[in-house]
């Protein structure tokens, strides 16, 4: 297939990255989870504003391991309920089914494409539910004052998956500080990249141990020398098989030094990244008022936008007429959980009228903090004049 002319995506990785990477790689550095992992994970603790941020070798494994940390600490066992939203992506809910949770979805909110608070609160009064992941859908932050207001009420425990929302804010807060952990994910396209790689970050000192052994095979070797020994002590283990002993039932997800070397490089430039992409947000809204739905954040929220999305009363042909004008276009991520293949065999389909308008109808196109003004302005006649597909009409009309 030949390269769109508006692609979704240009790397983040530059010329000069690369061409530092080859002088590093030159000095025969470690290449596996060494010193350039601590130093990533320090920044990006400082940049995002936490305590402990955990370099893993994905997004969702990010997901996995913040939910598996609930289970390893004992607030979370399998059978519990865990809300999670049913517009997202298929592994911000899969890790709860793969944990032998229940996952329960919550339908989008119209506009924001995050929770929607009136389903919210009926799930969480009626289902027992002990924890909710929520994601921050293409950048757009969640109305968090009311779900931290709910998450009180209902003592549920929240887990924000940012990996579309990198430094957007809510009322001055970066997404990922509302949650007891957060995720974010580092593949290319997203808003930095280290080829491949994510984090998961928290202020809880009891989670960051833990999600370090389930990160690396379950054993104490990445540990501080106290967590070690006393582990070591509860399990009466002899220093030698200490080294090949597990104490949780882990996995591999460690990020590599390579990844982190680029991370590193990014973060120099990931503010400039955010800042490109709130404007480019900006930008699609303003020529996008003559849709007949649009989105819309938060009061108080920064968007710092994934990508754009939009409805279309027939997305197959607009996205085939954006395509043949060589502008790449998805499906509105996953649409809705609650139709995807894999959640209906093993959870059965949950009819959600929000989320089934974006499963059936949402579709999304390039934001990547290089697009020119010129392209979004192209992509937007393309959306609003296209002959059949089109979004334009008045707000009326979308109902
Ligand atoms: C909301 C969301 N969560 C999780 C992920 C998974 O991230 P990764 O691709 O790094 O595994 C993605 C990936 O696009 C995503 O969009």
């Amino acid at each position: 297939m030949a390269t769109p002319r508006i692609p979704l995506v240009r790397d983040t990785i530059d010329q000069q990255d690369l061409d530092a990477l080859a002088d590093w790689l030159r000095g025969n550095p470690r290449l596996t989870k060494g010193p350039l992992c601590d130093d990533f994970e320090a920044a990006f603790a400082k940049w995002q504003g936490c305590h402990h941020a955990l370099y893993v070798n994905s997004g969702s494994s990010a997901n996995l391991l913040a939910v598996d940390v609930l289970i390893c600490a004992g607030k979370l066992a399998p059978g519990d309920r865990v809300i999670a939203p049913a517009v997202s992506w298929t592994t911000t809910v899969a890790p709860i089914s793969q944990l032998r949770c229940v996952p329960v979805l919550c339908d989008a909110d119209e506009f924001t494409l995050g929770l929607d608070l009136v389903h919210l609160e009926h799930l969480a009064k009626t289902t027992g539910a002990k924890a909710l992941m929520l994601c921050h859908v293409l950048g757009i932050p969640n109305p968090m004052d009311e779900i931290l207001a709910l998450c009180r009420e209902y003592d549920l425990i929240l887990i924000e998956d940012c990996c579309e929302a990198l430094g957007s804010t809510y009322k001055g807060t970066t997404v990922g500080n509302f949650g007891s952990l957060s995720t974010f994910s580092f593949y290319f396209g997203h808003h930095m990249s280290t080829v491949e790689g994510g984090m998961v970050c928290t202020n809880d000192k009891t989670y960051e141990p833990l999600i370090r052994s389930l990160r690396s095979h379950g054993w104490n070797r990445d540990l501080d020398e106290d967590t070690k020994l006393a582990l070591r002590a509860k399990h009466d283990v002899d220093p030698f098989t200490d080294q090949y002993t597990f104490y949780y039932p882990g996995y591999n997800f460690r990020g590599t030094d390579v990844g982190a070397f680029l991370g590193l490089r990014q973060l120099e430039k990931v503010s400039g990244f955010v800042e490109g992409r709130e404007r480019i947000w900006h930008d699609y809204q303003a020529r996008f008022a003559a849709a007949a739905w649009q989105p819309a954040a938060p009061e108080g929220s920064m968007v710092s936008a994934f990508a754009y999305p939009m409805l279309s009363p027939d997305r197959t042909a607009l996205a085939a007429a954006l395509g043949a004008a060589g502008v790449e276009t998805r499906p509105l991520i996953c649409g809705s959980v609650g139709r995807q293949p894999w959640f209906v065999e093993r959870h059965g389909a949950v009819a959600l009228p929000h989320a089934d308008r974006i499963h059936t109808n949402g579709m999304y196109v390039p934001i990547n903090p290089d697009l020119t003004a010129d392209e979004v302005a192209e992509v937007a006649s393309l959306c609003l004049d296209a002959p059949k597909g089109s979004v334009r009409g008045t707000a009326e009309s979308s109902a």
